[in-house]
């Protein structure tokens, strides 16, 4: 990629490299929402999310330091300036967007409900009285607080979604809401019978978006660039059918 001039001292945030200087960004996620983020060999996280900002990084000539920060840190961490690029199968909501900005949309999601494939479920008022599980702080988190009511016992959090999930498996609960290629992949992977995962049309879709510190426009409109070319080039693509199929 370009490469800017070294001109006497580094600058904070860049360091020397064999072809100039690079701009070193720290990411975090939540490495434990496959297809988007899981831990890979040496607890590196892998997935869809960071091929994508691996390639953005690539237009723009950034090197990427990725660690796994955990969901409600990863927030924390990027308010605090600790990191400086949150990707992490993040819906872009209002709520987020008063203390964050965000990149332009790279993912369509929506919300499914997963239950063991006798339950009687078709619509999310359905699980209004059952036993929930989902991960605290996230969307489906939100739904669910919806339909059971805030504070309702029935209604669990965890810190991470395979622990919601888990917990379905283990009959602790009804059913878990989440996002939907995590669902599916569960449902694909896991190995566990007896499952299905339900769509509710009238909820309403989400999207992901790349998360940066508020105020950040610098770092932000690298980002969206780097995001077009992704998507104008064929990388994207690329990336989307390795993980997605066509
Ligand atoms: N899309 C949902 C949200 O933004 C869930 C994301 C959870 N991501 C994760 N890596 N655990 O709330």
């Amino acid at each position: 990629g370009a490469s800017q001039q070294a001109s006497g001292q580094a600058e904070q945030g860049k360091e020397a490299s064999s072809g100039g200087e690079k701009k070193v960004l720290k990411v975090g996620t939540d490495a434990a929402y496959p297809p988007f983020e899981k831990q890979g060999p040496d607890s590196k996280p892998v997935g869809f999310d960071m091929d994508i900002i691996k390639a953005i990084a690539e237009v723009n000539g950034w090197e990427l330091q990725i660690e796994h920060a955990g969901w409600d840190p990863l927030f924390e961490d990027i308010d605090k300036g600790k990191r400086d690029i949150g990707i992490s199968a993040i819906t872009i909501n209002d709520e987020r967007k008063q203390k964050y900005d965000f990149s332009d949309p790279y993912f369509d999601a929506f919300q499914l409900i997963m239950v063991p494939e006798s339950a009687n479920v078709t619509k999310i008022e359905d699980i209004k009285d059952m036993r929930v599980a989902v991960q605290s702080g996230t969307t489906g988190a939100d739904l669910a607080e919806k339909v059971l009511g805030k504070g309702n016992p029935k209604l669990k959090g965890f810190d991470d979604t395979p622990s919601a999930v888990e917990e379905l498996y283990a009959k602790r609960v009804d059913a878990v809401v989440a996002d939907n290629a995590v669902l599916n992949d569960f449902l694909k992977t896991s190995g566990k019978e007896g499952y299905k995962v339900v769509k509710d049309p009238n909820v309403v879709p989400e999207q992901y978006g790349i998360m940066v510190k508020k105020g950040n426009k610098e770092l932000l409109d690298e980002i969206n660039k780097g995001l077009k070319t992704i998507k104008e080039n064929g990388k994207y693509d690329e990336i989307y059918k390795q993980y997605f199929g066509e």
